[in-house]
């Protein structure tokens, strides 16, 4: 165990707020079972607190502890993606306080990959609860430097471990029903989880419980964005050049205006989606009047990367 690590632990367990690496985005941590920390947690990031957030585990085992209803649907996932890029929705068992559930009776767990992630939760011996570490509603951070950007006086230290390997948040599956509901879409597809399982995922119903990433406009960028088809990208672009107004664009390939500030975007969705909020950071920071975002394919293989532009687009 590094230095850092073991002053991340010790820094938790005096309630204190880490970010941390994960193989999905950074998270800013708190000691889960603290409502003290956790109430610090949500003062930082200026969260509603009545939005529930994910709590962290090493392991399954250590995770399972926090529910008090372990469906067998539950068991497969987690035999089959943790440590991973997923997360659960089971209900609570007594572990899993109001501070950590919005108040919910359901509770949301995750045991991360990321080996910087790994031992932290070792070292600290306890559940992490993080929410990813950016300002609400803003862009996920999926470097050390861009929580500093973000929250450089909330955290009282940030972890160092590389860009964010997948890019965008865990996906996420509400076991706490008879069936699995997907509540936010990520690099773990619906195919996959239903290979896994060996049935459908059931539609969203309107009364999904709360979940942040379900806010209509999330990891939006503060220049204002809009989703172009590709075939209209050259006429929009042109149409606020007339206006007088500047736009950094995101595209596939080079647009045939001249524009003043644009990034090429790689044609696969797992390399689209490391690279998306490093992107919209650099497109942000341009200064220009719009972002213009050109629409990624309509195949399921998109899906996840789909939802968070049309949020950034809202
Ligand atoms: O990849 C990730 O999941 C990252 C990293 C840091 O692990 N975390 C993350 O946290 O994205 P956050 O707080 O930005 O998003 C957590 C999502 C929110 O939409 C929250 O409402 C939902 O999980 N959630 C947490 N507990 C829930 C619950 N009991 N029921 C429904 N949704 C829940
Ligand atoms: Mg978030």
């Amino acid at each position: 165990m590094t230095e850092e690590v073991a002053r991340a632990a010790r820094l938790l367990r005096e309630g204190r707020l880490v970010a941390f690496p994960t193989e999905t985005v950074y998270g800013l941590g708190a000691d889960a079972a603290s409502a003290a920390a956790v109430a610090r947690l949500y003062a930082a990031k200026r969260r509603p607190i009545d939005h529930p957030v994910i709590v962290h585990f090493a392991d399954a085992e250590g995770a399972f502890a926090w529910a008090r209803e372990v469906p067998q649907a539950a068991r497969t996932l987690a035999a089959k993606f943790w440590p991973g890029p997923l997360t659960l929705i089971l209900k609570r068992s007594p572990k899993a306080g109001d501070f950590v559930t919005g108040g919910q009776d359901t509770v949301g767990l995750r045991v991360p990959s990321h080996p910087v992630a790994q031992a932290l939760l070792r070292a600290f011996g306890g559940a992490i609860a993080a929410p990813s570490a950016n300002r609400f509603g803003e862009v996920s951070a999926t470097t050390a430097a861009h929580v500093r950007e973000d929250l450089a006086a909330e955290a009282d230290l940030v972890l160092e471990g590389g860009d964010s390997d997948i890019g965008i948040e865990s996906t996420i599956v509400d076991l706490s029903g008879g069936k699995a509901v997907l509540l936010r879409p990520g690099h773990i597809g619906a195919a996959e989880l239903e290979a896994a399982l060996g049935e459908k995922l059931a539609a969203k119903p309107a009364d999904a419980p709360r979940h942040s990433g379900g806010l209509e406009r999330h990891y939006a960028p503060r220049t204002p964005a809009q989703l172009v088809a590709p075939h209209e990208l050259d006429a929009e672009i042109g149409r606020w050049h007339a206006e007088g107004s500047e736009v950094a664009v995101l595209a596939f390939s080079r647009p045939d205006e001249r524009v003043d500030f644009w990034l090429r975007m790689p044609k696969e969705p797992v390399a689209y989606a490391q690279k998306l909020y490093a992107a919209l950071r650099e497109l942000d920071s341009a200064g220009c009047a719009r972002i213009l975002i050109e629409t990624p394919p309509a195949e399921d293989s998109w899906a996840a990367v789909r939802d968070r532009l049309r949020r950034a687009a809202a």
